[in-house]
């Protein structure tokens, strides 16, 4: 997914430097550092601690992260859509407190289940 993410993300640069319609900057910027660059950190960080990321917490963070996200990144592209500032919102609100969710869940799993004795045994 975070590849995926980064394509997409580098994409809208490639769009934006083209066009030179730089209002898509702060989706750009978000694509990359959300979409791929959180996404790509949260994988490598549980495949370090495997233990992590087979708890419940895990599952329910990867779900609210992979649920939440493209929602609040397609209101990221709302937002500059004339006309659609509240609609927009609306997944801002809803995308983005779900990726807040999983944040929080990961916060909890990262003190309970992230230690010596769960890091990847090669
Ligand atoms: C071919 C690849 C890329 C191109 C062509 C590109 C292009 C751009 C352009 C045209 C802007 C707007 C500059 C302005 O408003 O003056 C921008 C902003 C930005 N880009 Fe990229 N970008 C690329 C890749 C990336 C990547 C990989 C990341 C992060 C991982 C990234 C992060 C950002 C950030 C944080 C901003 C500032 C956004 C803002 O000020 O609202 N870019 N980029």
């Amino acid at each position: 997914m975070a590849v995926l993410y980064l394509v997409l993300g580098i994409c809208v640069g490639l769009f934006m430097s083209m066009t030179l319609q730089l209002n898509w900057g702060s989706a750009h910027a978000h694509v990359n550092l959300v979409g791929f660059a959180t996404t790509a950190l949260f994988g490598v960080i549980y495949t370090i601690y495997p233990q992590a990321a087979k708890t419940k917490l895990g599952i329910w963070h990867f779900w609210l992260h992979h649920i939440g996200v493209p929602v609040f990144l397609l209101s990221a592209f709302l937002v500059q859509v004339p006309g659609m500032l509240d609609t927009a919102h609306i997944f801002t609100y809803t995308g983005g407190g779900a990726f807040l969710l999983g944040v929080i869940l990961f916060i909890i799993n990262a003190f309970t289940n992230i230690n010596e004795a769960n890091v990847l045994k090669e």
